[in-house]
């Protein structure tokens, strides 16, 4: 699909329509990070994450031709009419006017909730994002009858779903995806995510991914704002350097089942992210002192047993615990014997890679 192809035809409608439907998107985690952008939302470094599955947003659109001049558009989360979230997605769908034309013909009722609270301490941007913009995606096959091949759908469904959420791009497929150019990849773009074509070993087929809740508040320094401390950072192309070297290590490793190189990238990669946010002027830190207990445990539970596991983090003090599935017992039993305390609340959400969204009939 090229560029020019995400804007679609505008209307009028020489009919009238009405409908609905809706779309469960999920969250993903990172692996390799993305960390710093330019331009409209594209990404200073390629990045590779995996889709989860309980974590994960319904977005519904009720739609009909507009009945005044001006279209009506509602918004509502978790079934109350959220002013906040609601200003935000109204300006999305504005900027949005020339990839979906045909919003401004219609009413819309969006309604979104998700399968976490709020308070979880996981971020929503990805699954709400996401699913958003594959349920607009999909009101576009509806209305205008575009985006019936299957890769155009989900290309255009990410474009939109990054100009939301870098991240959210990469949620629109299940398993592995990348976004963000990557030389050893011909098929990447800082444009939209794609999922990784090529074989995974078995052995990262099945990831476990048990998130720690170290502290469920929202976080002190948003996404957005460390972002933008990457402009002009002092090791802004040393991290283009590295997570160029992490990436091509980590595909390597996930074609042989490599789990030493897999935990070192990653852990690597979770602990560079926050040391570009130490390093930022003005510096900040959003680890606690209970997250660098987990990850210590973490260690040295990996080097007394030699199982595979190892840790990630996003921006934030929460820590993302992978595994694989066939150690599940083992590393549950340590959870609850050694990282459980230093858990707000002991929330864990035990979570899993994913097969990606998928629309819901009503
Ligand atoms: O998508 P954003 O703008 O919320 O940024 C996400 C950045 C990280 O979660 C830290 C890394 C990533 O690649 O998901």
């Amino acid at each position: 699909m090229s560029l020019h192809s995400f804007s679609s035809e505008s209307l009028p409608f020489s009919h009238s329509v009405r409908g609905s439907l809706c779309w469960q998107s999920p969250s993903n985690i990172a692996l390799i990070k993305y960390w710093g952008k330019f331009g409209v939302q594209l990404p200073k470094n390629p990045s590779l994450s995996f889709t989860l599955s309980k974590a994960y947003s319904q977005t519904s659109i009720a739609y009909e031709s507009k009945k005044e001049t001006l279209a009506k558009h509602q918004f509502f989360f978790e079934g109350k009419e959220n002013p906040v979230f609601g200003k935000k997605v109204m300006r999305f769908l504005i900027d949005l006017d020339s990839v979906f034309p045909f919003l401004k013909e219609l009413d819309l009722r969006i309604e979104s909730k998700n399968s976490f609270p709020h308070s979880a301490g996981v971020a929503s941007s990805a699954s709400s994002m996401s699913a958003l913009a594959l349920a607009l995606c999909n009101l576009e096959q509806e209305v205008i009858g575009s985006l019936q091949d299957e890769i155009d759908f989900y290309t255009k469904a990410s474009y939109v779903a990054r100009l939301g959420s870098g991240s959210a791009s990469r949620s629109v497929y299940g398993g592995f995806s990348i976004w963000g150019e990557f030389i050893e990849l011909i098929e990447s773009s800082n444009e939209f995510a794609v999922p990784f074509s090529y074989e995974v070993h078995p052995l990262f087929m099945q990831l476990r991914d048990s998130i720690l809740i170290v502290d469920s508040k929202e976080k002190s320094v948003s996404s957005r704002a460390g972002h933008a401390l990457m402009n002009g950072h002092p090791y802004a192309e040393a991290r283009l350097a590295q997570s160029k070297q992490n990436m091509s290590w980590l595909l390597a490793a996930l074609q042989q089942g490599d789990t030493d190189r897999f935990i070192e990238v990653v852990e690597n990669e979770a602990m560079s992210l926050h040391a570009l946010m130490m390093s930022s002027k003005p510096w900040y830190t959003l680890m606690h002192p209970n997250t660098l207990r987990i990850l210590e445990k973490i260690r040295a539970f990996r080097e007394k047993t030699g199982l595979f596991l190892c840790f990630t983090l996003d921006a934030g003090p929460n820590v993302h615990l992978l595994f694989s599935e066939e150690n599940e017992i083992e590393i549950q039993q340590f959870i609850q014997n050694e990282l459980e305390e230093f858990c707000d609340g002991a929330k864990i959400i035990h979570d899993k890679m994913g097969f990606g969204p998928q629309k819901i009939e009503q």
